[in-house]
């Protein structure tokens, strides 16, 4: 059975930053994941929420769908999109905000960090359009991280 889980995220929310990671990561153990899964996806999800949160002009979405032994994550926002996904998967790559950078944030390794994470990762984005990120994690008995 697929239990999917819907947050939405609004842009500048800098305030909220963090909720839908904890809600995730806690829905997730409830649900009989262990404490190292559900860290991986907590950590997917609270660089894609604050990317939502700094960058994307009309917020987005984060999505979880759970399965028993898997859990997929999708990040979807419609703009400004990214215009060499290359460059922003640059460890130390960012365009942070100086407001941002004095918060601590905007070290450029968001999307680093999402992708060392996952088991698979895949991330789409055209200016203009927007950004989709999806994350899989297996989180079966061996899952071995
Ligand atoms: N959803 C998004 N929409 C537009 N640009 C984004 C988005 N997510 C990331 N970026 C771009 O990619 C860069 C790198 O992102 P990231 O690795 O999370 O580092 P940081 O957020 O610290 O800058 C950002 O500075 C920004 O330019
Ligand atoms: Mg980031």
């Amino acid at each position: 059975m697929t239990e999917r889980l819907v947050y939405r995220v609004e842009a500048g929310d800098i305030e909220h930053g963090g909720n839908v990671s904890s809600l995730v990561k806690s829905e997730l153990k409830d649900r009989g994941f262990s404490e190292k899964i559900a860290r991986r996806a907590g950590i997917v999800v609270f660089e894609g929420e604050m990317n939502l949160i700094l960058y994307a002009e009309d917020g987005g979405t984060v999505r979880v769908e759970v399965l028993p032994q898997t859990i997929e994550i999708l990040i979807e926002d419609t703009g400004p999109g990214i215009e060499d996904v290359d460059l922003a998967l640059t460890p130390g790559y960012s365009t942070a905000p100086e407001w941002a950078l004095e918060l601590g944030f905007g070290a450029g390794m968001g999307l680093v960090n999402m992708r060392n994470q996952c088991d698979r990762f895949e991330i789409h984005s055209r200016l203009g359009e927007g950004t989709h990120i999806r994350c899989v994690i297996f989180g079966g008995e061996d899952a071995d991280r």
